[in-house]
């Protein structure tokens, strides 16, 4: 009797962990195991993905795209999918948006990765690092990522990306990196992007891509190691980006229609890299310039500029900062370039 009744009760445990040994000893739960075969499905099961397998730990297919937490409660951490191949155009895969846990996503090197990055990635609440570079992508910027509050490096460089900057990235509380550079985004630069919440942020790289507009007067709050705007159709007084006051190591404006007058200009001193070529700037070059210990690159050609170049620092003999730093202006003078009459 004693007996039946233990085998009774034993039997369906033994029978339960017999059937489903990997679901009583997996990390990767139900649902992330779920998602991940759906993604691979989305994705149209490519052979890369061929470690991908239901009846195992999800946490043990393929410790090179998927990393799971140590710590209990485990989840899937991280997905890289980058330089997947992919044999035709797909979409990012929606199940992604099911892995609601996870804190790092890299989707980059995808050539064939097409159509929008949907709103729903802001059901990723956890992401600290977006990578989605060097794909066809294409559309707005989603609106929904200023919901993520955790995000710390966005990476959207080298996309077909359209429409407007969000002017709610500024309102992200612990971004520090920030490159949409080389994408087709249009509009203004927004004037909250003067006034970040975020006290990391160091770098903001919008280059190569179709901005318009002036820039905005408050943007003289806005300091970062590297600013880089360059090649955009940007207008106005880029002055206000900089500042005796300012941390910035290297500041791109190259290619805009900036006009200002750079005598005004009170250089910080930690800038290393100066390029300012092919815009509208005028005036005389400051003196300030000699006081710059750390520069290393300068280019002000293709401008306005005129009267005697600065004599010292580092503006003569420290290469690569040589003539053509200078030329193509309306009338400066004085080494590198030839005297001034
Ligand atoms: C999954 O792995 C099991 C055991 O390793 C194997 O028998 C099965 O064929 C695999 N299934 C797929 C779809 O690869
Ligand atoms: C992308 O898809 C095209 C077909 O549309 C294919 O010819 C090409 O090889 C794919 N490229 C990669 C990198 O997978
Ligand atoms: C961002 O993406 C670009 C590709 O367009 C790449 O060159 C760059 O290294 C990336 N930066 C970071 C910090 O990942
Ligand atoms: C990028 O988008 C534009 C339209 O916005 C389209 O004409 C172009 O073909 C796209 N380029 C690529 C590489 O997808
Ligand atoms: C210049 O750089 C130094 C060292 O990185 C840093 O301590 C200092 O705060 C920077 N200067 C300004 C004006 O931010
Ligand atoms: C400065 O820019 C001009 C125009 O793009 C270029 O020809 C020249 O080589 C550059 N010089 C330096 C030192 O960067």
């Amino acid at each position: 009797m004693a007996t039946t009744n233990i085998s009774m009760f034993i039997l369906p445990i033994v029978l339960l962990i017999w059937v489903s040994p990997a679901v009583v000893s997996d990390k990767c739960s139900p649902h992330e195991k779920k998602a991940l075969l759906q993604i691979k499905q989305e994705l149209g099961n490519p052979a890369m993905l061929s470690s991908w397998n239901a009846s195992t730990d999800c946490c043990t297919w393929d410790t090179f795209r998927i990393e799971c937490s140590n710590t209990k409660p485990y989840h899937v951490s991280q997905l890289d999918l980058h330089g997947l191949d992919l044999p035709g155009p797909t979409k990012i895969p929606p199940s992604i948006f099911n892995l609601v846990d996870l804190d790092e996503l890299f989707l980059f090197e995808m050539p064939n990765l097409t159509g929008p990055i949907p709103p729903q990635i802001s059901n990723l609440k956890k992401l600290t690092i977006l990578y989605i570079f060097s794909t066809s992508v294409s559309g707005p910027i989603p609106e929904s990522l200023a919901q993520i509050k955790t995000l710390f490096s966005i990476n959207l460089s080298g996309n077909n990306l359209s429409g407007t900057l969000p002017p709610s990235l500024s309102s992200l509380p612990t971004i520090s990196v920030i490159f949409l550079d080389s994408n087709q985004i249009s509009g203004p630069i927004p004037e909250s992007y003067g006034s970040f919440v975020s006290k990391n942020l160091v770098t903001l790289a919008l280059s190569h891509n179709k901005l318009s507009g002036k820039i905005p007067a408050s943007l003289k709050g806005l300091n970062v190691d590297l600013l880089d705007l360059s090649w955009n159709k940007l207008e106005g007084d880029g002055s206000v980006l900089f500042g005796a006051e300012k941390k910035t190591e290297d500041i791109r404006l190259a290619g805009n229609m900036f006009s200002f007058d750079i005598g005004k200009v009170e250089f910080g001193r930690n800038i290393s890299r100066l390029n300012l070529k092919h815009n509208r700037i005028y005036g005389q070059l400051p003196q300030g310039l000699t006081k710059l210990q750390h520069l290393t690159r300068l280019n002000v050609s293709y401008n306005q500029l005129c009267g005697p170049i600065p004599q010292g620092g580092r503006l003569q003999g420290y290469f690569p900062i040589d003539a053509s730093s200078f030329s193509h202006n309306k009338c400066l003078c004085d080494p590198p370039l030839p005297p001034c009459k």
